[in-house]
């Protein structure tokens, strides 16, 4: 389709924002007892209600009818096929090709690239094997029960957020820490409690330049050294997941003990890759496979279903519709579940590093808003936070709500307070509450006269908020992988229709190479610096101020 259906199908949906605007969600339902039906699908072990939108059935069409103007099965075969999708960096975006378990055979460049896959699948799983066995041990032959993972973004998020979602799988006694921070005190902090002889550390970066990485996995050396281990002991202690088998090599890391992955698999798409190491370590090899086959039944029903029954498909236009035309600036994700509490920042590097974005593949300035402010909590946590803004602030903010039917821990009555809860939200949202509802309850409470009215006005609430429910009948490997890729392919659907690159991320360079020139300007603890004054006068003022205080130290 060409630009102007896609122009015409905007305008019909701009139309459709301001004619349903006179409507609210909780009048949608009243005037439909069947918009759960119409508005729900599974696939992959889990359920997406989306009904509690103010969407109808026409808007969904034109949503539909706009992905298809925009071009998104094209674009979802090409990323399929091993097309360079990611055109900024000239990459291909395979991150699909990691957990695929069919006869399916990925190529880039004409290269069969299933074949590196499958071996480095086959050495992880050696590997894990070896190190539960003990027969791959520490240099004392102690076996290596502690593992320390060294990255940060992509290389940090995804596995710290999979090993605690898999909390109720981990192997008894073994141990999996982060360390991301280039703050001293992160890596400060996990070393205080290591033991050098029972600690595996896992350099994690995908081009092994990142400054907290090197500097962290710099220290973790030094640290390990000092504790009496030799230099031939790093190569039963080190090992490095890595695109960058050179620089790998360089810091000391035996050849064998690094494990590749390749340049068309994302930083934040990479937790199915070689990157997955610590997951695999400490829930199992065959519960990590769990997790890719997962993500792969999400990934067969986002490649088949048609549009109005995709799940990720769905997803993103519902978002597309929240954020575009009515008017939500900020996406909220809300676990209700313990183990998912890393869960919103990880999407916050999926989404945010994905469709923070303001130009189109050509380089042009976008011609509407992409990508939402991306937040969360866990609830029921959050509800004594945030949740006073979502229900009665001035913005408009969407949300994703998620829970499992039944929890790893379903002591006593938790699990149903939990959930009570977490439908409770959603129903508050929609439906909110009128003032004569909120004077009634005042009325009935014996609160009566102008006070009351007063007080009525403060106890009413708009409702009308956008959110999505997401179940799944339990939290385990394979739905968290499907998760996870619903929000992956989610966000790949709206940089479609953005008409943005969803695989660059140009925008965190800045900031690192002004990190590099501000560097020598700190002073060491006691000692001087360099004086050159050429920043602005608040860095200026910050530096002195700064090493005013690092100089007498
Ligand atoms: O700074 C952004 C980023 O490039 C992320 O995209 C990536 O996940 C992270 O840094 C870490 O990169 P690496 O794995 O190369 O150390």
């Amino acid at each position: 389709m060409s630009t102007e259906q896609r122009d015409a199908i905007w305008q019909s949906l701009e139309k459709r924002a301001s004619s349903i605007s006179g409507q609210t969600i909780r009048s949608l339902f009243e005037d439909d007892g069947d918009r759960f039906s119409r508005f729900s699908v599974e696939a992959a072990g889990l359920l997406l209600d989306y009904s509690k939108n103010k969407i109808t059935k026409e808007t969904l069409d034109d949503l539909v009818a706009l992905a298809q103007a925009c071009g998104l099965e094209n674009a979802k075969a090409a990323m399929f096929a091993g097309e360079k999708i990611n055109q900024t960096e000239n990459r291909a975006v395979l991150h699909v090709a990691l957990r695929d378990f069919s006869a399916r055979v990925f190529h880039v460049d004409g290269e069969n690239v299933t074949l590196g896959v499958e071996n480095v699948r086959r050495r992880l799983s050696d590997f894990c094997a070896r190190v539960h066995s003990g027969e791959f041990s520490g240099y004392s032959g102690r076996p290596l029960t502690h593992v320390v993972n060294i990255g940060i973004g992509g290389s940090d998020l995804g596995p710290l957020m999979a090993v605690d979602a898999l909390r109720p799988y981990w192997i008894k006694g073994r141990q999996a820490n982060f360390v991301s921070n280039v703050d001293g005190q992160h890596i400060a902090d996990v070393l205080a409690g290591a033991d050098p002889e029972r600690t595996l550390f896992i350099v994690a970066s995908k081009t092994f330049t990142t400054q907290e990485t090197i500097a962290n996995a710099a220290t973790a050396k030094e640290w390990f050294l000092a504790s009496g281990a030799s230099e031939k002991d790093i190569a039963k202690h080190f090992v490095a997941l890595s695109t960058n088998e050179k620089a790998a090599t360089e810091f000391g890391i035996a050849p064998e003990n690094i494990f590749e992955f390749w340049d068309w698999v994302g930083g934040r798409f990479s937790l199915w890759s070689a990157i997955g190491l610590s997951i695999a370590l400490q829930v199992g090899y065959s519960n990590f496979e769990k997790l890719l086959r997962g993500a792969h039944v999400m990934d067969e029903h986002f490649r088949a279903a048609p549009p109005e029954k995709n799940m990720p498909v769905l997803a993103a236009l519902v978002g597309i519709w929240n954020r575009n035309f009515i008017g939500a600036n900020a996406h909220a994700i809300l676990p209700y579940d313990q183990h998912l509490a890393r869960f919103p920042a990880f999407l916050q590097q999926l989404d945010m590093e994905s469709n923070g974005k303001s130009k189109t593949m050509d380089g042009a300035n976008v011609a509407q808003a992409t990508g939402p402010v991306v937040f969360g909590e866990p609830g029921t946590n959050g509800q004594h936070a945030f949740y006073q803004l979502l229900h009665q602030g001035t913005d408009l903010v969407s949300a994703d709500f998620i829970a499992s039917a039944i929890s790893a821990a379903d002591t006593g009555d938790h699990h149903r307070l939990l959930l009570s809860n977490f439908l409770a939200q959603t129903q508050a949202m929609m439906r909110g509450q009128t003032k004569d509802e909120a004077r009634d309850a005042l009325n009935e409470a014996g609160h009566a006269g102008p006070d009351a009215d007063i007080l009525a006005a403060h106890k009413t609430f708009p409702g009308d908020r956008p959110t999505n429910s997401i179940l799944m009948e339990k939290l385990t490997p394979e739905t968290l992988g499907a998760l996870i890729a619903l929000y992956e392919h989610k966000i790949f659907c709206q940089g479609v229709i953005w008409g943005i690159n969803s695989f660059d991320q140009w925008g965190v360079e800045l900031g690192k190479t002004l990190a590099k020139e501000l560097l020598p300007k700190i002073a060491k603890l006691g000692g001087d610096a360099d004086q050159t004054r050429s920043d602005d006068a608040s860095t200026d003022g910050l530096i002195n101020w700064i090493n005013d205080r690092r100089g007498k130290a």
